[in-house]
């Protein structure tokens, strides 16, 4: 049985009204609230942070919070997500000295951990911590921004990395981020792509006056 899971990236939603965005995606059906933290430094970009995360807990939020950390250094905000109620944590391997400090700092704060590739940065990063990743997160676009377009050449590495992790024997999910449509996402997910990432797809449908926009862009995809 298929198991994919739909995320839809805050990004894109009205930060003004954050709490109802995030209910509203939910209850259309979106599985996965995807949260992106950006910090002017390793990213060109300043988003949301820890104060965020746990305000949504507080709201009532109970389905998982996919934390997307595009800080440096990582390990302060990922001790931070994990008392903010963060349910996976991922971050770039160039932007931690140590990237098996900062999985092991996840996983002992009882969340999953996960790396982030770049549209440049190889897959090699995996091979020594298959066994300490519960996610593989795949940019399709350079982090930063919303509402760019989806590079081609990630179906191959998308390929390539549901190959190594079906030899690894182990439950890691491969995570889609970038440009995600509903007229692309079945390639995407034929790639091997389980889990999906989306945000101006999404949010912008909504905002588009269309008052089934979440429903009708995430029943779709
Ligand atoms: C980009 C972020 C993405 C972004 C995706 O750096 O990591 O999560 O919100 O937005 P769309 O779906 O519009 O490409
Ligand atoms: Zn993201």
């Amino acid at each position: 049985a298929q198991d994919f899971l739909i995320a839809p990236s805050i990004l894109s939603a009205n930060f003004a009204r954050l709490g109802e965005e995030v209910d509203n995606v939910l209850a259309a059906g979106a599985d996965v609230v995807h949260f992106d933290v950006m910090d002017n430094h390793y990213v060109p970009n300043l988003t949301i942070g820890p104060m965020v995360c746990k305000a949504l807990r507080d709201h009532g939020v109970t389905a998982p919070i996919d934390v997307h950390l595009m800080v440096k250094p990582v390990d302060r905000m990922i001790s931070d997500f994990i008392d903010a109620g963060a349910s996976y944590i991922t971050f770039h391997p160039e932007a931690s000295e140590h990237i098996d400090r900062s999985l092991q700092l996840i996983r002992d704060g009882g969340c999953k951990a996960g790396l982030v590739f770049n549209p440049a940065t190889p897959l090699s990063y995996l091979d020594y911590v298959m066994d300490k990743v519960d996610m593989v997160l795949l940019m399709s676009v350079n982090p930063g921004f919303g509402g760019q377009s989806f590079i081609p050449g990630t179906l191959d590495k998308l390929r390539e990395a549901r190959a190594r992790i079906d030899a690894s024997g182990l439950p890691i999910r491969l995570e889609i981020d970038g440009g995600v449509k509903v007229d692309n996402i079945a390639d995407i997910a034929a790639a091997g792509a389980d889990t999906f990432v989306a945000g101006s797809a999404i949010f912008n449908a909504h905002q588009a006056n269309d008052p089934h926009g979440y429903d009708s862009v995430i029943q779709r995809m």
